[in-house]
């Protein structure tokens, strides 16, 4: 860790897809159709159980960076199912999803857990991908900046200054996430705003402004340029869209020139 990260910031999550196999095959794809570039970052989040296959298919390609969904805050131990940050950095992961709206809605993580969660990844040196976005019935209410401020401000927890600036921060407004349905451009920008808002006043503007805040929900080539191009937002987390090398290859290649 240490550097700026470069932006655009390209995350392909790839859920509970792709085992050991299938992301060998996937690498030797997406290696040919998208070469390496010093103007962005593309992180892979693979299932942990494909980590290893992955970096052997990409060996030669240090660009393609890797991290893992999620993990538990302990260190080892007698926790069934689960893995933890140390050994998520001894596979080779540098990034870690915090908060996925998966892990919150379907797993039931709540916001104490991923604070857990993200003080045992900064520990680590890896570095955090805080997801944080409303449900259509909080948004429906008025209520997205509530849930995101506290979703935002209970998930970096008593994190220090230095700390806080070696996040990225995944807006991810959960009625978008799978759906089809994309946020427009300029609703993704307010709630990006309120977020570095959010930041500016936890550190200061210049350690905010180095926090990339990406957004997820259904993003795909069709609609990755105009995301890109509205203000405050700094790359995109993909789901779905990832899953295939052509595609994915297509939105890791927008973007500024
Ligand atoms: P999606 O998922 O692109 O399939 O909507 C995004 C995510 O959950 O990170």
């Amino acid at each position: 860790m240490g550097a700026r990260l470069a932006r655009p910031f390209f995350g392909g999550n790839w859920k509970m897809n792709h085992g050991p196999n299938a992301a060998r095959a996937f690498v030797e794809a997406f290696s040919g159709l998208y070469a390496a570039r010093d103007d962005r970052t593309v992180v892979f989040f693979p299932p942990a159980i494909s980590l290893t296959e992955f970096l052997h298919a990409a060996q030669g390609r240090p660009d393609l960076r890797l991290g893992v969904q999620d993990v538990y805050w302990e260190r080892e131990g007698a926790f069934t199912g689960s893995i933890s940050a140390p050994m998520a950095k001894e596979a080779g992961a540098a990034f870690v999803l915090a908060g996925h709206s998966e892990r919150r809605h379907v797993f039931g993580d709540s916001d104490e857990d991923v604070a857990r969660k993200v003080k045992a990844i900064v520990a680590e040196e890896l570095v955090p991908v805080l997801c944080v976005g409303e449900r259509l019935e909080e948004r429906e209410r008025g209520d997205v900046e509530t849930v995101v401020r506290r979703q935002v401000e209970l998930g970096l927890g008593p994190l220090e200054r230095e700390a806080i600036g070696k996040t990225v921060i995944a807006y991810e407004p959960v009625w978008a996430i799978g759906t089809g349905r994309t946020a427009r451009p300029e609703d993704a920008s307010a709630v990006h705003s309120l977020i570095r808002g959010l930041l500016v006043d936890r550190v200061g503007a210049d350690v905010a402004r180095d926090i990339p805040i990406i957004y997820g929900g259904s993003v795909k080539s069709g609609n990755i340029d105009e995301l890109l191009a509205a203000p405050e937002v700094d790359g995109v987390l993909v789901g779905g869209a990832s899953l295939k090398p052509a595609e994915f290859a297509r939105i890791c290649s927008a973007g500024p020139r």
